[in-house]
């Protein structure tokens, strides 16, 4: 029978999102957003920030305002499913009864996954992981929803998952970072606060800053798009382009700061507003998996071979992101403008002391790992909206060209 199926992505859909609280100062509110959704004993999940004194402050700002507080504070990058399984021990052993996220995307998304984990008694994380068994709604739909509350206070700038209704969990067994995606898993409220944002270390911040990007460019560039996600994707690569090098070597350049902390908070607004993300956050996502550095640093070293490869796919989008960085395109072929995107992207990279590619030499990634990364790619959502089809040994020969 012919396939009449005439749209890849016939709806679109949005993901609720937390309430976002954005300003200088908005972690002293902490307590009090803890009391509207009823929190008396909070789990602060964090990776410990050690050396930044804000774990202690933001525990002092709970206890001293009559919200009780214990701390698990064992998440990594990239965090383990043993660690949300042990997050979650501590949370019933102590019997709190809401989770409070302190750091960036690793810490948020435990707390997001201790409250998948309590709401299906105690079943493993990797149970509810969307990559294994599709229909991903499925998958939400087997699972009961998370119900405590959740208030996370971020402390960098580019993982968005302060807000968002997803998380991901590195599964040793898997060998793969898996992702889960359910509507209640979104925090009750995320703030985001430029005092907190400004005390990362300069390579983080470079880091970060660049994942916000590429959460710009992959969804700007993918299938699975809305009107929402067009206009806020291009506003997030102007101001990446316009502050991240500001920020990262000026931490005290106040209006860099506020920028990036809204670069890297629309970006994910638009993500959830019904677009999707791309190659590069999927290959950077499995890479991440076996080797364990920072999300979005692979992002970075990824990005130019992966979409030279989409170029041909959407130039015209290119063109839009040269212009969207600042690129006077007038006069230009429409090639001649896309070509001028890796132009900009190549000095960004550059000027954030990243090197592109050499993959073994970087973070030891192996070739016989290569396979085995692009057969998890295939399934992974974020490849789905990629402009380019998805065909392994096109993406086994990219992956080897940047080892
Ligand atoms: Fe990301």
């Amino acid at each position: 029978m012919i396939n009449k199926q005439m749209f890849q992505f016939p709806i679109t859909y949005t993901l609720p999102l937390a309430r976002i609280a954005i300003g200088w100062g908005a972690h002293e509110t902490v307590a009090d957003e803890c009391k509207g959704v009823n929190i008396k004993k909070a789990l602060i999940v964090t990776t410990g920030l050690k050396g930044t004194g804000i774990v202690d402050e933001i525990k002092q700002i709970l206890t001293t305002n009559g919200v009780a507080a214990e701390i698990y504070d064992k998440v990594t990058s990239n965090p383990k499913e043993h660690e949300v399984m042990e997050a979650y021990n501590v949370f019933k052993d102590a019997e709190c009864d809401g989770v409070v996220s302190v750091g960036g995307g690793s810490s948020h998304d435990c707390g997001k996954m201790l409250r998948i984990v309590f709401a299906n008694d105690g079943q493993n994380i990797c149970d509810f992981a969307a990559y294994i068994d599709r229909p991903w709604t499925e998958v939400a739909a087997k699972s009961k929803p998370p119900t405590i509350p959740q208030v996370s206070v971020n402390t960098t700038g580019g993982t968005g998952a302060e807000a968002t209704a997803a998380a991901m969990v590195t599964s040793k067994k898997h060998r793969a970072k898996l992702g889960m995606l359910m509507p209640a898993l979104a925090p009750n409220i995320a703030l985001v606060d430029p005092l907190l944002i400004r005390l990362m270390p300069q390579n983080i911040a470079a880091w970060t800053g660049y994942d916000a990007f590429a959460h710009g460019f992959d969804s700007f560039l993918s299938r699975i798009q809305s009107q929402y996600t067009l206009a806020i994707s291009l506003w997030t690569i102007k101001l990446v382009a316009e502050n991240l090098r500001e920020f990262v070597y000026n931490r005290m350049n106040q209006v860099a700061c506020e920028n990036m902390c809204w670069a890297e908070n629309m970006m994910v607004a638009g993500l959830h507003l019904g677009g999707g993300a791309g190659i590069v956050h999927a290959i950077g996502h499995q890479i991440g998996a076996l080797t364990d550095a920072h999300h979005g640093l692979l992002n970075a070293v990824v990005t130019l071979p992966l979409q030279r490869h989409n170029e041909a796919t959407c130039p015209e989008k290119f063109a839009a992101m040269a212009r969207a960085m600042g690129v006077d395109t007038r006069g230009m072929t429409k090639m001649q403008a896309a070509d001028k995107w890796f132009d900009e992207v190549e000095r960004l990279l550059a000027d954030l002391n990243i090197k592109t590619g050499h993959l073994h030499e970087q973070f030891g990634l192996q070739e016989k790992d290569l396979d085995h990364i692009v057969k998890i790619c295939s399934n992974d959502w974020c490849s789905e909206g990629n402009p380019r089809a998805f065909d392994y040994n096109e993406y086994l020969a990219l992956l080897k060209s940047m080892l």
